[in-house]
C-alpha cells in the first residue's frame, strides 16, 4: 500500500525536521528532500502536497542554492515557508526586498480580508503570536496572489487566487507560533486532502510484509543492546519472521544494574544469545584511564565478540539495524557539523565493511514514532520509554580505571538515581539522568568513624537530540534523597554532588 505523501524540500532551515514532525503528528507520511535535487519527470500519484522550507540564504544572493523550478510544476498544493515564500515570489515575478539584518523572535500576525483557508484558526481581531525569522521580505507578491497577513507592516502571508499555493514569512512549525500546528493541519488536511493513513498499526503491517519479502527463508542477525531502537527492530523482525531472527546481546560488564536479566526476561520468546563477555572487556580495560583509549578498546572488543557469535549462525546474510530517519535524511541542514560531532559516538556500532545486507525497518521513523511502534508491538513501557544509554556504557561514567569493584559501586548508585527519578515520575520528561563515579577521595564521617571514599556526581539534562543540553532543575528534596540513599546504601561513596553544567560547554557524558 502506498501512503499519501507530502514532500518537504529542504533549503537548510534548522526547523525543517520540525515541519516533518508536525505533519507526521497528523498521521500523514512526509519525506524531506534536498532542495538541490532535480525535480522528477513525473510526480507520483501518492504525492498530495509540497512544502518549501526556510533557509539561511537570500534568494537574491549568490549563495542561493540551485533550484529546479520543475518542483513547482507538480500541480499539487504548495506551501513556501520563509525562504520558500521568497522563492515562490521571486520565481513568480513578484519582488523580494533585501533585509539589512536578520530578525528573529516573536511577532504578532494580523489577518487581511480574505486571509484564506490556512488562517481559519487565527483570530481576525489580531493577537496571533508567531515565530518570525526573516532577513528578506516580500514587497509585492507575484501576479495572481494576494496578501493574506501582515506583521508590523511586513507581508506575513500570501495566497494564490485559487487557494492552492501559499507563502508564509513566519514559522508555523515552531511551538512559539501559537496556532502554527493548526495552520499546518489546514494545509495538509484541508487543502491537500490528506486523510491520515500513516499509523503505527499500518506501518507494522507494511514493514512485516517488506521484511518477509527481503529476507525470504534466510536468517537475520540483530545486535540487541536493550535500547529503544534495537529493541523495536527486534520486535518488528520477530513479528515478521519469528525464529529466523537471531538476536545477540553482548554483556560487556558495563551495563546498568539489572539490564541483562531484564533483557533475558523481556525477549525470552526470541532466539536470543546472551554472550557473557564481561571478562573479555574488563580484562582489556584493566589499568586504562584515558577516555579515548577506553572507548577504542570497548569498540574493538565489541566487534570481535559480535563477529565470533555471528559466525556461528548459519544461512544468515542479513543484519538488522535500528537506523532512524534523522540519520538518513540527505538534507542541507542535518549534514555538516552534526555529522562530525556524532562520529566519536559510534562506539558500540559495527564496521561498515561487515559483509551483511542490511535490514533497516525504522529508516522512515522519528524517535517518537519508533516508541509508538514499540508500544503497538507490545514491548514494555520501561523498554519503550527508556532514556538513551551510550554504547560504551558505564565505562564513560566511571572516571579513572574501570575495575569490577568500582563498576559495582557506580551501578548501584546509578540504580538509586534511576529509582528516585522514576518514583518522581520524571523518567519520560528527562533526556538522561544518571550517576558518575569520580576517582577522587574525600574525608567524611559516618557514625563515629572517619571515612575516606570516592565521590559520585548526579547528572540530569533536558535535550531533544543530545547535541545541546540544559540542566534539569531537580527539586532539592529529590537531590537530598538521592544523596542520602547513595551515601547510606552504597559502599565506597561518601559524597554526592550535582552537575550543573549545560552542553555546551560541558558534554552530557563525563568522558
Ligand atoms: P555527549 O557526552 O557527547 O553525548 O554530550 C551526547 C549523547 O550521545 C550519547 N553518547 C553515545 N551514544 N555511543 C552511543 O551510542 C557512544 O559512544 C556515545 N557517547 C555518548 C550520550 O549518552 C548523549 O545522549
Amino acid at each position: 500500500m502506498r501512503h499519501q505523501t507530502v514532500w518537504i524540500l529542504d533549503f537548510g532551515s534548522q526547523y525543517t525536521q520540525l515541519i516533518a514532525r508536525r505533519i507526521r503528528e497528523l498521521d500523514v507520511y512526509c519525506e524531506i528532500r534536498p532542495c538541490t535535487d532535480s525535480a522528477p519527470e513525473s510526480f507520483p500519484d501518492e504525492l498530495v502536497g509540497v512544502i518549501l522550507s526556510g533557509g539561511p540564504a537570500s534568494v537574491l544572493g549568490e549563495d542561493a542554492p540551485a533550484f529546479d523550478a520543475g518542483w513547482l510544476e507538480s500541480g499539487r498544493p504548495l506551501l513556501g515557508i520563509c525562504y520558500g515564500m521568497q522563492l515562490l515570489t521571486h520565481l513568480g515575478g513578484g519582488t523580494v526586498g533585501r533585509g539589512t539584518s536578520r530578525e528573529y523572535g516573536p511577532a504578532d500576525v494580523e489577518l487581511c480580508d480574505n486571509a484564506g483557508p490556512l488562517f481559519a484558526d487565527f483570530d481576525p481581531a489580531g493577537g496571533n503570536p508567531v515565530w518570525m525569522s526573516h532577513g528578506d521580505h516580500v514587497d509585492h507578491p507575484p501576479e495572481g496572489f494576494r496578501v493574506t497577513a501582515r506583521s508590523r507592516g511586513i507581508v506575513a502571508g500570501i495566497a494564490s487566487e485559487d487557494d492552492r499555493v501559499f507563502g508564509l514569512q513566519f514559522h508555523p512549525e515552531v511551538v512559539h507560533s501559537k496556532n502554527g500546528a493548526a495552520l499546518i493541519r489546514r494545509f495538509v488536511v484541508d487543502v491537500c486532502g490528506a486523510t491520515g493513513d500513516w499509523t503505527p498499526g499500518l506501518f507494522i503491517e507494511e514493514q512485516v510484509e517488506r521484511i518477509r519479502e527481503q529476507v525470504g527463508d534466510k536468517n537475520v542477525i540483530c545486535g540487541l543492546s536493550g535500547g529503544v531502537d534495537s529493541s523495536v527492530v527486534a520486535a518488528l523482525l520477530h513479528e515478521a519472521i519469528g525464529d529466523q531472527l537471531y538476536c545477540i546481546f553482548v554483556d560487556n560488564g558495563l551495563c546498568r544494574e539489572g539490564e541483562t536479566e531484564s533483557i533475558r526476561e523481556e525477549f525470552k520468546e526470541y532466539n536470543l544469545t546472551i554472550v557473557d563477555a564481561q571478562d573479555r572487556f574488563l580484562d582489556r580495560l584493566a589499568g586504562v584511564t584515558d577516555p579515548e583509549t577506553k572507548r577504542k578498546i570497548i569498540g574493538e572488543v565489541f566487534i570481535r565478540v559480535f563477529e565470533d557469535e555471528a559466525n556461528r549462525i548459519e544461512n544468515a546474510p542479513f543484519l538488522a539495524q535500528g537506523t532512524l530517519y534523522p540519520d538518513v535524511i540527505e538534507s542541507v541542514s542535518v549534514r555538516g557539523p552534526s555529522a562530525t560531532i556524532k562520529s566519536h559516538h559510534n562506539v558500540g556500532g559495527l564496521p561498515e565493511d561487515m559483509k551483511f545486507e542490511l535490514v533497516e525497518p525504522l529508516r522512515e521513523l522519528f524517535k517518537d514514532e519508533v516508541r509508538a511502534v514499540g508500544e503497538a508491538l507490545g514491548l514494555s513501557e520501561g523498554r519503550v520509554w527508556r532514556q538513551p544509554f551510550p554504547g560504551p556504557g558505564l565505562a564513560v561514567r566511571c572516571l579513572g580505571e574501570v575495575t569490577r569493584e568500582r563498576l559495582a559501586t557506580l551501578s548501584r548508585a546509578d540504580a538509586i538515581v534511576r529509582e528516585e527519578i522514576d518514583k518522581a515520575g520524571l523518567t519520560r520528561a528527562i533526556w538522561q539522568s544518571f550517576a558518575v563515579l569520580l576517582p577522587v577521595r574525600s574525608v567524611g564521617v559516618m557514625g563515629d568513624e572517619r571515612t575516606y571514599e570516592e565521590a559520585a556526581v548526579v547528572r540530569a539534562v533536558h535535550s531533544s537530540d543530545g547535541m545541546t543540553a540544559d540542566v534539569v532543575h531537580l527539586p532539592y528534596e529529590l537531590l537530598g534523597k538521592m544523596s542520602s540513599r547513595i551515601i547510606n546504601e552504597v559502599k565506597g561513596i561518601n559524597r554526592v554532588a550535582y552537575d550543573i553544567s549545560s552542553k555546551p560547554p560541558g558534554t552530557i557524558e563525563w568522558e
